[in-house]
C-alpha cells in the first residue's frame, strides 16, 4: 500500500480501489448522492466560487499538502488511510497481544457499526450547521478557512462511508445512504448527536465550535485510532491531521476576536459592554457565555459518566483511551477505579467506580485538561493588552444536559443551586437571545481581499504563506 494518493480515479485513494471492482461500484453508486447533498446542503450560493483549498495528495504526516483555486464540487474527496505496521498488536481489551483484525469479528459488528455511523453522522452534519455562514463572512481569508473545514468535513464523511461498503455489506450501504439523509436541527430525521443539531448562527459560534467540538472530534478520533480493527485506527489516524487545522481556525479565531475587543477597551479606556459593543465589538462577559454554552454543549457528546456501552467498547477492543499505548498500566483495566463526581445532599462529592464503567469520563477528563490550555492562552492576550478580565471554562457540571450532573442546577463556578437561583442568574451565564441578536448584528459580509469586519482582528500570517490581501476565494 503507497502513502501518495492516485488521483487519475473516479474516486481519488489509496486503498488500490481499482483492483476491488465490486466496492468500487458500490462506491461510484454513491457519489452523486454525496455530490447532490453538498449542493443542496453545503456552503450556500458557493458552488461556483474558486477557493484556495488544500488537498492531501500523500497521508505521510508532513507534507501531504498541495494548495491551488479549485471549485468545491469539484474538491477531489477520496479515501485515505495511513499505512498499516506490520505485525500491529490490539493494545488493549480482552484481545490485548492478538493481531489487529482486518476484517470485522461478527461478535463486534453491531458495535462496530455504530460507532462508524455515529462518529460518520457528525461530519455532514457540521457542514450543514455552518451553510450559511459564508454570506456573513468577516474576511477573504475566513470564508476560505470555513469552506477548507466544510470540505475536509465531507471528506472525513466519505472515511466512515468507505468503512461501511467495505466491512459491513448491505446494512453498511443503507447506513451510508442514511447518512446522506439525516439534517441537522430536523424535528423528523435529526443528525444523531445533541450538539450537532444545534444551530450555528454566527461566527463567534462558528469559532467556539470549531475550538470546542472539533476538539471533542480529535479525542473521538484519538480513542478509535486505538481500535483493534485496523482499518479504522488507520483512517481515523489520517482524519486527525485534518482536524488540527479546524481547532487552529477556533483558536485563532477566538484569539482575534478578543484582540480587537481589547483594543477597542484600550482606545475608549472602558470596560463597560455597552460602550464596547457600540464600537462594534464583542464584549468579553458576552465571549465568556458563548464559551460556557459550546463548552457545556460539547462535554455532554463524551456520554454517560457511567456507561456499560464504553466498558464494552473498551473490552472487545474497538475503541481505545486517548493516547491508550503510552499509559503504564494493564490496558485491561479490570481492578482498576476512577473518580466521578455526583451531588448528594446538594453537595458535589467524589466517588470511586469501576474504571472501565467510566471510560466516557476518562476521555471527557482529557479532553478538558486539553481545552483549559487554549483558554489560557486566549487569557494571554487579554493580559497583553493590559485589560484585567480572565476567561474560564466552566464547572464541569455546569449546564449538563447527559449523566448524574445533569439531575441539577450548578454555577459556572461549581455550587449546586436551586432551579429559583438557576433562573435568576442564567442571563449573565448563557448567551441571551439579546446576546446573539447584537453579535449578528455585526456580521456582515466582508469580501475585499485584505479587509476585515471591525469586530475581528486580522490573523498574523495568511494561509500558505500567502500575503493577507490574496484572493483566497474569487467569485463568479
Ligand atoms: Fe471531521
Ligand atoms: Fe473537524
Amino acid at each position: 500500500m503507497s502513502t501518495d494518493i492516485n488521483y487519475s480515479e473516479k474516486i481519488p485513494n489509496n486503498v488500490n480501489l481499482a483492483e476491488d471492482r465490486t466496492l468500487q461500484r458500490a462506491l461510484e453508486h454513491w457519489q452523486p448522492g454525496f455530490i447532490s447533498w453538498w449542493k443542496d446542503m453545503g456552503p450556500e450560493g458557493s458552488l461556483d466560487y474558486d477557493v484556495y483549498l488544500r488537498t492531501a495528495v500523500s497521508v505521510e504526516p508532513n507534507g501531504w499538502a498541495q494548495f491551488g483555486h479549485v471549485k468545491m464540487p469539484d474538491y477531489r474527496w477520496g479515501i485515505f488511510l495511513t499505512p498499516g505496521q506490520p505485525d500491529a498488536k490490539i493494545g488493549f481489551g480482552e484481545h490485548k497481544g492478538e493481531p489487529v483484525w482486518q476484517e470485522v469479528p461478527g461478535e463486534h459488528r453491531a458495535n462496530l457499526r455504530r460507532i462508524i455511523v455515529t462518529q460518520g453522522d457528525t461530519e455532514p452534519a457540521s457542514v450543514e450547521q455552518q451553510r450559511h455562514l459564508g454570506l456573513t463572512c468577516p474576511s477573504l481569508y475566513d470564508l476560505r478557512n470555513l469552506f477548507q473545514v466544510n470540505v475536509e468535513e465531507g471528506r472525513h464523511l466519505w472515511a466512515m462511508v468507505y468503512l461501511l461498503h467495505r466491512h459491513f455489506g448491505r446494512d453498511g450501504r443503507e447506513e451510508a445512504e442514511a447518512l446522506l439523509t439525516r439534517r441537522s436541527g430536523d424535528s423528523d430525521n435529526p443528525r444523531i448527536l445533541g450538539a450537532f443539531n444545534e444551530k450555528t448562527p454566527d461566527w463567534l459560534s462558528l469559532f467556539m465550535f470549531t475550538y470546542f467540538t472539533d476538539r471533542d472530534g480529535k479525542y473521538q478520533l484519538c480513542a478509535l485510532a486505538e481500535s483493534g480493527f485496523e482499518p479504522l485506527a488507520r483512517t481515523t489516524k489520517f482524519m486527525l491531521t485534518e482536524e488540527a487545522h479546524h481547532m487552529f481556525v477556533g483558536e485563532s479565531g477566538v484569539s482575534r476576536v478578543i484582540q480587537r475587543t481589547c483594543q477597542v477597551m484600550n482606545e475608549l479606556k472602558t470596560d463597560e459592554p455597552a460602550k464596547v459593543r457600540a464600537a462594534g465589538a464583542i464584549d468579553l462577559p458576552t465571549i465568556q457565555r458563548y464559551l460556557n454554552f459550546h463548552y457545556s454543549v460539547t462535554i455532554d457528546l463524551f456520554g454517560a459518566d457511567q456507561s456499560s456501552n464504553a466498558a464494552t467498547f473498551y473490552t472487545s477492543g474497538l475503541k481505545g483511551r486517548f493516547e491508550e499505548t503510552r499509559r503504564s498500566d494493564d490496558h485491561v483495566l479490570k481492578s482498576e477505579t476512577y473518580r466521578l463526581l455526583n451531588i448528594i445532599d446538594g453537595r458535589l462529592v467524589e466517588h470511586e467506580a469501576p474504571m472501565l464503567n467510566a471510560l466516557n469520563e476518562v476521555l471527557r477528563d482529557d479532553y478538558i485538561k486539553d481545552s483549559v490550555g487554549g483558554v489560557e492562552r486566549w487569557n494571554k492576550v487579554i493580559d497583553k493588552a493590559g485589560v484585567a478580565f480572565r476567561l474560564k471554562v466552566p464547572h464541569k457540571a455546569f449546564h449538563r444536559k447527559i449523566g448524574t450532573l445533569s439531575e441539577f442546577r450548578v454555577s459556572p463556578d461549581g455550587r449546586v443551586i436551586s432551579e429559583t437561583e438557576w433562573t435568576a442568574n442564567v442571563t449573565g451565564w448563557l448567551p441571551t437571545a439579546e446576546d446573539r441578536a447584537f453579535v449578528a448584528s455585526l456580521m456582515g459580509r466582508v469580501v475585499e481581499p485584505g479587509k476585515f469586519a471591525n469586530w475581528i482582528a486580522p490573523p498574523a500570517v495568511g494561509v500558505n504563506r500567502q500575503p493577507l490581501n490574496f484572493e483566497y476565494v474569487r467569485f463568479n
